[in-house]
């Protein structure tokens, strides 16, 4: 099946940073993305809440014709892809053991620090994808859960000293520790880039989940032979399940994209 969209799913506007790198990646398909507004955050919700938010996400792409879904959304890659695969059997993405294999092979003394939600570091998913790749790997992990509604307030927090002070006291837990890699296990945290950077320092490499799970994508899609044979440009939708107009700009200023087609949409009860 070539035709169909590639659904991309989030629980809110972080998973527009790979949404990004994926209509880069594939400018041909058709893409619709559902960021969970309403809902969000995932983060410091329960397994079974997240499993059924996660299949009421995945009900709402297929039945808008979905073809193929990435979970952008980390803390739904790392506590809900089981139930999600024992119920579909279209292509689903997931983020983690991709962002693992490529902090494990840009990590040179292999200590790696891992920052998330509550429910992804509770899940241990990055910390058992990385000592399957390596059992010798140390892996240091932090939940910074006050990260997701700094990104989700607007543009003026991703770069503010609010938000540089809430990252020391996170980042305090690494002292000492000697990590060389941080794996941003969060879709919005790379929006918050500059703010991680100056504060976990210079020397430490930040990994994140946007490009290179849109090139998994595109290779896993590829292979499969389902993606488009037509060189057109695709379309785009992007669906949120709260209000159209706080989407709008942060949608805007993440894609660099103007006029982009966005309705409301609601997936639960
Ligand atoms: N965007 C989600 C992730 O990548 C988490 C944000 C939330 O707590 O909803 O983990």
């Amino acid at each position: 099946m070539t035709e169909g969209k590639i659904g991309v799913f989030d629980s809110g506007i972080g998973g527009l940073t790979v949404l990004k790198e994926i209509i880069k990646h594939l400018p041909y398909e058709d893409i619709i993305y559902f960021g969970d507004g309403k809902r969000t955050p995932y983060g410091g919700k329960s397994k079974e809440t997240i499993e059924l938010f996660a299949l009421q996400s995945m009900k709402f792409l297929t039945q808008k014709g979905a073809k193929a879904v990435v979970i952008a959304c980390n803390t739904v890659s790392s506590n809900a892809m089981d139930v999600i695969n024992a119920n579909y059997s279209l292509p689903v993405i997931g983020v983690i053991s991709t962002t693992a294999e490529l902090a494990f092979s840009e990590s040179k003394n292999k200590k790696i620090g891992v920052i998330g939600t509550k429910a992804t570091v509770e899940s241990r998913s990055y910390e058992k994808a990385l000592k399957a790749l390596d059992t010798s790997i140390t892996v240091f992990q932090k939940s910074c859960p006050l990260f997701v509604p700094l990104a989700e307030e607007g543009i003026e927090w991703w770069d503010d000293e609010i938000t540089e002070m809430v990252a020391k006291r996170y980042f305090n837990s690494f002292s000492n520790t000697d990590i060389d890699t941080l794996i941003l296990g969060c879709t919005h945290y790379p929006l918050l880039k500059e703010v991680i950077r100056r504060t976990i320092g210079k020397g430490v490499n930040l990994v994140d989940s946007a490009l290179i799970t849109a090139s998994q994508t595109k290779e896993i899609l590829g292979k499969m032979k389902l993606l488009k044979t037509q060189k057109a440009k695709g379309s785009l939708e992007v669906f949120t399940s709260d209000s159209i107009e706080r989407f709008m700009p942060l949608c805007t200023a993440i894609l660099g994209i103007n006029n982009i087609n966005i309705q409301k949409c609601d997936v639960g009860e």
